[in-house]
């Protein structure tokens, strides 16, 4: 795994704020085959391609990219029920999940922020998260959780991540958010936060540390130390 780390811009850094899917587990891999079962029933092409650009992005946003191959139209009330659909396919297989899928690095990492006195956050674009995080069996670790259903603006705004620092009682320069998609990248920026980048694909742009996956990720990567 390579990594780099930039000049730090918001030391000092007190708090660490977390995505979840593609930076604490690995989601992603059932997000494709719940969009991808959906895809096939209603004759739209599907591939992992178009699976990256729903990093980040919220469930009925995704759906939106996924329908953009349609040959035809949905109206308001067939995309909820499409969403709604593909999210049972999703639940169906987010039940496997257990301690062991949580990604390479990160149970260490989390252990070594708290034994430095770092409260920790997760934010979340999926509606999913409480059940996948108590899954994973990390839901004590965390402070604060902020997914979806808490919002009313999906990533690249900031509101997510304001909202988990207000949680915090952290000033919004003294977070680090950890993120795997450019739209989080964005958000964190957007938000006046430092941003550690989980760069899978070697595609995001725009943090302040980067690692090219989550067993490079350092202490001192998220402080800017
Ligand atoms: C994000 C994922 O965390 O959550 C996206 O990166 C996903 O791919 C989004 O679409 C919404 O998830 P859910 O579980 O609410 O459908
Ligand atoms: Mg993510």
């Amino acid at each position: 795994m390579s990594s780099c780390v930039k000049t730090p811009v918001h030391s000092p850094i007190r708090y660490a704020i977390f995505d979840l899917d593609g930076v604490i587990t690995d989601t992603a891999k059932f997000h494709y085959l719940a969009w991808k079962r959906l895809a096939d029933e209603i004759g739209v092409p599907f591939d992992e391609d178009v699976n990256e650009r729903l990093r980040g992005v919220d469930r009925l946003a995704s759906l939106r990219i996924v329908l953009e191959r349609s040959p035809r139209t949905y109206s308001a009330e067939e995309q909820q029920a499409l969403a709604e659909r593909k999210n049972g396919y999703y639940r169906e297989l987010i039940q496997t999940i257990t301690p062991a899928d949580l990604l390479p690095g990160i149970p260490e990492l989390l252990q070594a922020l708290r034994e430095r006195g770092i409260p920790m956050a997760l934010a979340s674009a999926s509606k999913n998260a409480p059940d996948v995080i108590t899954r994973l069996g990390i839901s004590g670790w965390f402070s604060a959780v902020v997914d979806a259903a808490k919002i009313t603006r999906g990533k690249p705004d900031p509101e997510i991540f304001l909202a988990a620092a207000k949680l915090l009682d952290a000033p919004p320069q003294q977070c680090v958010v950890v993120e795997d998609a450019q739209a989080g990248i964005d958000a964190a920026k957007r938000a006046g936060m430092r941003a550690v980048a989980v760069n899978w694909r070697g595609r995001l742009e725009g943090a302040d540390a980067s690692s090219q996956g989550t067993q490079g990720l350092t202490v001192d990567m998220l402080l800017g130390t």
